[in-house]
């Protein structure tokens, strides 16, 4: 088993200085065409130079995937200066920048898009509710999907960072192709299981060619997904365990779930004897670094998760403890702020649209 405080060395040659990464969280915090802000760099840098890796929040590689306001952008050349800064307010005592690239597919609306119709898999609507009914992409749209998140991997590379994360969960554009829910298609991306896996296999390739041809030697790509859907049909633990299958013996430096809580047990009735996040490391067999994630909060929880995963992702525990990875390596658990309240927000650098969407998911741990 590994420990916290142990290096780790991917298949492209980059070496994160501990186990513990920030897990990528959307900050709302970005100009409206997607160009950062110098408050969102200022807010990375406070989270950065103790974790081997910062997983930044979602960037849209296509105008149309924009899913929130304030959303980050690469999707435009225009984009790469403002990047390379945000790179750089990473990138402290050796922290690795790590850009996350992503499509909404249906889970925006024409509102975000100012009057532009979501695009998906298929014209399926998700399942919640004033959810639109986007339109199925052509062909010839799902190969420019692929190049550009091929352009973004080249504007990530160009801008500085150590690598990208191909953003496949969260039922976002990528899982989309990969549901039975929302792709269904009859052509070549849609059908039985390996057909709706054919987008992700292309993306990769597309992905990591662009990382091989650019000729810089400790550049990684990741790849996140969800375990399971809740929609019938919908993703269940048996597909994903397919999925991981694949994607272990593609050319991905890591692989990373996402999940709420990594105790999580499986909706499936045959998978129900350990959590999920077991089947999966199991499943992966050791071919690829898999990072495990879900309301760790004390540094007995991430070593528990580190039985079961190479690294643990960090999310909402560093928003609140900008210092929990020192406070945890100098002994020092009882300094760890574990709520705040509206007064900490300044200090923090908590924009509005961080601190909504933490009101929404965190709401336990911000006090009167
Ligand atoms: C404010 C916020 C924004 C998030 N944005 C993203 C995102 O852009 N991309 C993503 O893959 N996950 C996103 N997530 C999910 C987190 O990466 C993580 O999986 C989740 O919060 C569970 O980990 P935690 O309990 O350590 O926070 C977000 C979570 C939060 C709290």
């Amino acid at each position: 088993m590994a420990e916290l405080k142990q290096s780790i060395t991917f298949k492209r040659g980059l070496t994160l200085k501990n186990r513990i990464v920030m897990a990528p969280m959307t900050t709302s915090m970005s100009f409206f065409d997607g160009v950062i802000t110098s408050d969102e760099c200022a807010y990375y840098a406070l989270r950065s130079g103790e974790v081997g890796a910062v997983i930044t929040g979602a960037a849209n590689v296509q105008a149309n995937g924009k899913t929130w306001e304030g959303q980050l952008g690469v999707y435009h050349d225009r984009h790469i200066t403002g990047l390379s800064k945000l790179a750089g307010s990473i990138k402290q005592n050796g922290t690795r920048a790590i850009l996350q690239i992503f499509h909404g597919g249906r889970m925006t609306n024409s509102k975000i898009l100012r009057g532009v119709q979501p695009v998906s898999a298929s014209a399926v609507a998700a399942e919640r509710s004033a959810a639109e009914i986007p339109r199925e992409l052509l062909p010839d749209e799902i190969l420019a999907l692929i190049d550009d998140f091929k352009q973004a991997t080249i504007r990530a590379l160009k801008a500085g960072f150590d690598g990208v994360e191909i953003h496949g969960a969260n039922t976002y554009l990528i899982q989309q192709f990969f549901s039975p829910h929302s792709n269904r298609r009859t052509d070549e991306w849609g059908g039985s299981r390996e057909k709706r896996f054919k987008l992700i296999n292309d993306l990769v390739d597309a992905v990591t060619s662009a990382v091989d041809q650019s000729g810089k030697k400790d550049f990684i790509v990741g790849y996140r997904f969800s375990p399971e859907e809740f929609e019938t049909p919908g993703i269940s633990l048996d597909d994903t365990l397919y999925l991981i299958d694949q994607l272990a013996d593609k050319p991905l430096d890591y692989l990373h779930i996402s999940i709420n809580d990594y105790q999580r047990i499986s909706v499936s009735e045959v998978y129900q004897e350990k959590p999920m996040i077991n089947y999966i490391y199991q499943a992966i067999n050791g071919r690829v670094p898999f990072i495990g994630v879900g309301d760790i909060r004390s540094k007995q929880q991430a070593d528990e998760v580190l039985t079961t995963a190479d690294l643990v992702a960090l999310g909402r525990a560093l928003l609140i403890e900008p210092h929990w990875v020192d406070k945890v390596f100098d002994k020092k658990t009882e300094l760890i702020r574990t709520e705040i309240n509206k007064y900490d927000r300044e200090e923090l650098l908590l924009g509005n649209g961080v601190w909504s969407f933490m009101e929404g998911l965190m709401p336990e741990r911000l006090i009167e």
